[in-house]
C-alpha cells in the first residue's frame, strides 16, 4: 500500500524518475511538494499520476513548458482524472500527428536536396520555408 505522503525518496523509487528530475519538475512548477515538520519535502500521493502524464508526454517529444501548461490548465492544478488524461492524450496525438506530417515533409524535400547542391533560396524548400514552389514538389524548379 503507498502512503498518503511520500519523501523524494520514495516518491523516486515508485515513480522511476530520479531524485534530480523531481526536483527540476518541481523548480518548473510542474509537481508540488508540502514540508514536513522537520523542513523535509513530502508529495502527495497523486503526484505518482502526475509524474506518469509527464513521462508520456516527454515521450511523445513535449516540451517540459507546454506539459506545464497543460496541467496548469485542470482546475485547481490537480491531478489529471481519467477523462483529464484522454483529452490530454488525445490533444497530444494531433501534436504527434503534426509533427509528422512536419518531419514526412522535411524528408521529402531533403530528398530533392541529394545530389542538388544548389542550396539556393529559391530553389531549396529547405533554405526557404516559405517556398512557393514546394507545392510542385522537392528540388530545383529554376533552371
Ligand atoms: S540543395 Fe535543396 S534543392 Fe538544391
Amino acid at each position: 500500500m503507498i502512503p498518503n505522503e511520500l519523501s523524494v525518496g520514495e516518491l523516486a523509487e515508485r515513480s522511476g524518475v530520479a531524485v534530480s528530475a523531481l526536483h527540476f519538475y518541481e523548480a518548473k512548477g510542474l509537481i508540488q511538494s508540502v514540508r514536513s515538520s522537520g523542513n523535509q519535502r513530502r508529495y502527495a500521493r497523486s503526484v505518482l499520476r502526475r509524474l506518469a502524464v509527464i513521462k508520456v508526454a516527454q515521450r511523445v517529444g513535449l516540451p517540459l513548458a507546454e506539459i506545464a501548461k497543460a496541467l496548469d490548465a485542470l482546475p485547481s492544478g490537480r491531478t489529471p482524472t481519467v477523462a483529464d488524461w484522454r483529452r490530454l492524450s488525445a490533444a497530444w496525438k494531433q501534436e504527434l500527428e503534426d509533427r509528422i506530417k512536419t518531419l514526412t515533409q522535411l524528408r521529402d524535400q531533403l530528398d530533392g536536396c541529394i545530389g542538388c547542391g544548389c542550396l539556393s533560396l529559391k530553389a531549396c524548400p529547405l533554405r526557404n520555408a516559405q517556398d512557393a514552389m514546394a507545392e510542385e514538389g522537392a528540388g530545383p524548379h529554376f533552371k
